[in-house]
């Protein structure tokens, strides 16, 4: 086999064999083909696209290139992914959920990239916290208090790693086989044998259509039942941001709130549906409004609260912070902008937002670069609400009064007011469910 006869039959749009995909990924892991020649296959990829089974072949080949976790020890064990987002915080609020209700979630999480935050870059606004667990510590973590969320293991899927860091300089990141492929790997890697993907749609999305986040969310769905795990994927709205906050310790703080039973209505629905799907294809409820019911119940009791404070304190951090969040990192300038006219919000664009947190400093634009946990936005009005002038609309959270006015200045770009209301749109979009039996 070459892998430049490989490229070519790639690029007549044919369809490769599972040998010849695994030729090509275990090849490149190795080093023995040359990112000149794997680049040149993603952009075939990219425009020829790839059937069901070459698909499946290329999560396979990309699982089959490092370690897998073995996590039947620990029962029916359950992660959630998302293909990220805009004041995303969701796996702050879903893991202590779920393992308060007695499902074990062992989750390995990435860093903001691009516009999009991370929970690892959440997490560490726990002064202390370490997101870099061995092996030996995830597990030792979940069969202790019943959670874990840490870095992805560089062993796990390393195929993906190395292709994913070439796509993004090749501008291939946005061919839907060769994200659910690299989504996949990761996951079937890590051993749950429950999966409950959050698949965002809107401009702050990978997906920005409806059409694309479906055939995303169903071809994950079917790459991991093909692999015998229960996976259902939920479709969330992300054209604004999601909750109030977004800024990695502003986020923090906003999921402490909302497991005590205060948090936005958008955050909540969506948290109660992935939580609860979570806990369903787990088998801790018979059905998944029993599931539904739990969750919302622990959500008004604040007694998940005690879950995250475990964690914080088992990966290093102070779990007081938890009991009393004021007292997480806190940025030197804060400014609140108000409306000058009235009307309603019908716009307020997810990107735009998150483009405007990267610039002060909440983000990275590149792999590496630090990030302040302290900078950030809350908003006072979302896309539907009306506002009257003086009234707040947002705070900027920022290390310098003149990044704050270039913050206030791109968020006010990113919002349109009008005198119509716009239809209210719900967060939780639709489902993609296993099929009968599975769940
Ligand atoms: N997230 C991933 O892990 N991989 C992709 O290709 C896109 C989003």
């Amino acid at each position: 086999m070459r892998a430049v006869d490989l490229i070519y039959k790639k690029r007549l749009g044919l369809e490769l064999s599972p040998p010849e995909i695994d030729y090509l990924i275990s090849g490149y892991t190795r080093g023995e083909i040359p990112d000149y020649q794997m680049a040149a296959f993603l952009m075939a990829v990219c425009w020829r696209g790839m059937t069901r089974a070459e698909t499946f072949a290329l999560t396979d080949a990309m699982v089959r290139s490092g370690r897998q976790l073995d996590l039947s020890a620990f029962g029916a064990v359950a992660d959630k992914h998302s293909t990220g987002g805009v004041g995303d915080k969701v796996s702050l609020v879903v893991v202590p959920l779920v393992a308060a209700l007695g499902v074990p979630v062992a989750k390995m999480s990435g860093r903001g990239l691009g516009h999009t935050g991370g929970t690892l870059d959440k997490l560490e606004s726990f002064p202390g916290l370490r997101v870099e667990l061995s092996e030996r510590e995830f597990l030792e973590q979940l069969g202790r208090i019943g959670l874990v969320i840490a870095g992805q293991s560089p062993e796990l899927a390393p195929a993906d790693g190395k292709v994913y860091a070439l796509r993004d300089a090749t501008a291939t990141v946005d061919s839907i086989p060769l994200i659910a492929a690299s989504i996949m790997s990761k996951k079937l890697a890590a051993g749950a044998p429950v999966i409950v993907l959050d698949v965002k749609v809107g401009s702050g999305a990978f997906m920005r259509r409806r059409t694309e986040a479906d055939r995303l969310a169903r071809l994950l769905v079917d790459i991991g039942r093909t692999a015998g795990r229960k996976v259902q994927a939920v479709l969330t709205d992300m054209n604004q941001p999601l909750g109030w906050a977004v800024g990695n310790a502003l986020e923090v703080k906003e999921a402490i709130l909302t497991l005590r039973g205060e948090g936005p209505a958008d955050l909540v629905e969506v948290c109660v549906e992935i939580a609860g799907r979570m806990l369903f294809l787990a088998g801790r409820y018979p059905d998944l409004q029993a599931a539904r019911r739990a969750v919302r119940a622990v959500l008004a009791e604040g007694a998940a609260l005690g879950k995250l404070a475990d964690l914080v304190a088992a990966q290093g951090g102070d779990p007081a912070l938890v009991w009393e969040p004021d007292r997480l990192p806190t940025a030197p300038v804060r400014r609140t902008v108000a409306a000058r006219q009235p009307g309603y919000i019908t716009r307020l664009d997810a990107r735009a937002v998150g483009e405007a947190a990267v610039r002060l400093g909440a983000g990275r634009s590149k792999k590496g670069d630090p990030v302040d946990h302290r900078v950030g936005f809350i908003f006072h009005r979302k896309r539907g609400d009306w506002v009257s002038p003086g009234e707040p609309l947002f705070e900027v959270h920022a290390r310098t009064e003149s990044e704050a006015e270039a913050g206030a200045a791109a968020v006010l770009d990113a919002l349109v007011i009008g005198e119509r209301r716009p239809p209210a749109r719900p967060a939780v979009l639709g489902t993609v469910e296993a099929g009968p039996g599975e769940a």
